[in-house]
């Protein structure tokens, strides 16, 4: 059997989950007469006591119209230099926002107060206005790392002092909520807008929610129209995320524990360089010697077992809801092997 570890994004949905898809309430969600949609917007907002979310088609779509509503054209938006919303999102800040973006030099995605700080624009008419200030967590790019609270917290002041707005890409938040032991209600308190993927650890097929100020999702809700992402009967895919609320938050702790797995067995083989530290479900670490990245991704291929070379120097394996122990086991046995 395949053992796919290329991304969480990969699951199919469980029998439970298109058990719930198929049972769901539906209606034109564009009428906002989808009950499932609205169930979900509302659940989410109140787990994490924000006023108003949206279901959108994807993580990128959450983005982008989170940008878009917290910022103005010829504005700068700050995030990590590896964040998904820089990097991964097809220049959409530029094309969708027509802001520019100060990428700044974390360690592991994370980045600081200090450098936030640092990186806002005087008042000075030759530099673009300060906007918005974007977090990744968990940080894909950084190998699922986590934010410390008291990081999170000391960035929020330094947006309280200068008027910036602050968002969060949470693609893997659940995975940083239950590594960490916190809870949706502290991020919701903290953040203007949160977007959150259901379609990755937590296994749905598609979709993920914005969530903010009734006023930001008002906003939003015409973002998503341009965008092309309202969608009519779209309960059958919200049932999905109920689901997963319901049964795929807690067992992300098992995915960790996979993911500890296969960075243990590679830690002592000499074709590997640094493993960067596993705080989640992301497993990123270096290829030296008779191996290039892409190489050793083709060798490991042929023996069923699919990883992502992200960079010349770099593979990612990702566990996630389809990764048994059994398939961990087998892919340490292949890769002790090699
Ligand atoms: C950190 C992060 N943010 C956002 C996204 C975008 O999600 P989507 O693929 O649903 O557009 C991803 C996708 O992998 C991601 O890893």
């Amino acid at each position: 059997m395949t053992i796919d570890l290329r991304s969480d994004t990969v699951t199919k949905p469980t029998p439970g989950m298109l058990h719930a898809m198929l049972k769901a309430k539906v209606g034109d969600d564009v009428f906002r007469e989808d009950s499932t949609v609205n169930e979900l917007e509302a659940r989410m907002a109140a787990d994490f006591g924000m006023e108003a979310g949206i279901f959108c088609p994807s993580g990128t779509m959450t983005n982008q119209i989170a940008i878009k509503i917290h910022t103005q054209p010829g504005t700068e938006v700050i995030c990590d230099k590896t964040a998904h919303v820089y990097i991964y999102e097809g220049g959409g800040i530029a094309f969708n926002s027509g802001c520019q973006v100060k990428p700044l030099d974390g360690k592991r995605g994370l980045i600081t107060a200090a450098q936030v700080q640092e990186a806002i624009n005087p008042d000075d008419v030759h530099r673009p206005p300060t906007s918005l200030v974007c977090l990744e967590n968990t940080a894909n790019r950084g190998g699922g790392s986590c934010y410390g609270w008291d990081d999170i917290l000391s960035i929020r002041d330094v947006c309280d002092q200068h008027g910036l707005t602050f968002h969060l890409d949470g693609a893997r938040l659940y995975n940083a909520l239950i590594a960490k032991d916190e809870s949706p209600l502290q991020y919701g308190k903290v953040f203007d807008s949160i977007s959150v993927c259901l379609s990755k650890g937590l296994g749905c097929p598609v979709g993920s929610v914005l969530l903010g100020t009734k006023e930001a999702i008002a906003k939003a809700r015409r973002i998503r129209k341009l965008f092309g992402g309202g969608m009519r009967q779209a309960g059958y895919l919200a049932a999905a995320g109920l689901y997963a609320l319901d049964h795929h938050v807690s067992r992300l702790k098992e995915d960790h524990k996979h993911a500890a797995q296969l960075a243990d067995c590679l830690k002592d083989k000499d074709f590997v360089g640094e493993i960067l530290p596993v705080e989640t479900n992301i497993v990123i670490f270096s290829v030296k010697g008779r191996f290039s990245s892409a190489s050793l991704s083709a060798y490991l291929k042929e023996q069923d077992i699919i990883t992502v070379p992200i960079s010349p120097t770099q593979v990612r394996m990702v566990t996630h809801l389809d990764i048994t122990q059994d398939l961990v086991d087998k892919a340490c046995t292949l890769i002790e092997a090699i």
